[in-house]
């Protein structure tokens, strides 16, 4: 458990269970064992325009599966209240916003998810400038890239989230941070294929895995050849 690291590597693929048939989720999952992590996308009301998923679902997945790497996204307001609990909970990255909170709350955020055995991300949503992420990428395991407006999945990807995918890689390359860097919203294999070569390490995908007939093929064909 929380076993998230650098074992992990190459093109990872993380479907998101927002998309997922709830009354099949077992079954689902069984169906995908080359899923690389499970995204779970946290949405308060608030943030967001959108309720969904919270603590059971994670305990469930925790519950499910011990080795599952769960890759938990708030989309909340008042992270400080709730990353760490995602964190105690067996979530293995827990991303926070940059818009949610000031500089020390997200630093005393950071902090805590890693002291409860996690890794600690950070997103930002398309109309925030990538550089709002720069001062924290040295402090966070993943930088998440919000490549629709956060709160529903079945989005159109916006091409704006490529040049920040680019800008990333580049700020991490050069100051030899070893952030992974995922993209998130409106990815099948084509958007897929242009957020590999731009950079990005893991790519997240509901609509698209989910509303495919086989749940394992559509993974490889978002991992590409
Ligand atoms: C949107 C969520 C995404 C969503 C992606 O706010 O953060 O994780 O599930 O769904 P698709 O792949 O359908 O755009
Ligand atoms: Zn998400």
């Amino acid at each position: 458990m929380n076993n998230y690291g650098g074992e992990l590597r190459g093109r990872l693929v993380a479907p998101s269970v927002l998309s997922a048939d709830f009354l099949r989720l077992g079954a689902q999952l069984a169906a995908m064992p080359n899923a690389d992590m499970i995204h779970l996308d946290v949405m308060d009301g608030h943030f967001v325009p959108n309720l969904s998923l919270g603590l059971p679902i994670l305990e469930a997945l925790r519950r499910f599966d011990a080795k599952l790497v769960i890759d938990c996204h708030l989309m909340i307001d008042n992270p400080l209240q709730y990353a760490e609990k995602f964190a105690l909970a067996g979530a293995n990255i827990v991303t926070v916003h940059v818009e949610a909170a000031s500089a020390p709350e997200l630093r005393k955020v950071f902090a805590e998810i890693r002291a409860a055995g996690a890794a600690a991300g950070l997103s930002l949503k398309p109309g925030t400038p990538v550089t709002a992420l720069f001062p924290y990428l040295a402090e966070v395991g993943v930088a998440l890239v919000m490549a629709v407006e956060p709160g529903f999945g079945g989005q159109s990807f916006q091409n704006s989230a490529l040049e920040k995918i680019r800008a990333l890689r580049e700020f991490a390359d050069v100051n030899k941070l070893n952030c992974k860097i995922e993209v998130d919203g409106g990815i099948n294999p084509e958007t897929a294929a242009k957020c590999r070569s731009a950079g990005a390490d893991i790519l997240v995908a509901g609509n698209y895995v989910f509303g495919s007939g086989d749940l394992s093929a559509a993974i490889e064909n978002i991992r590409g050849a």
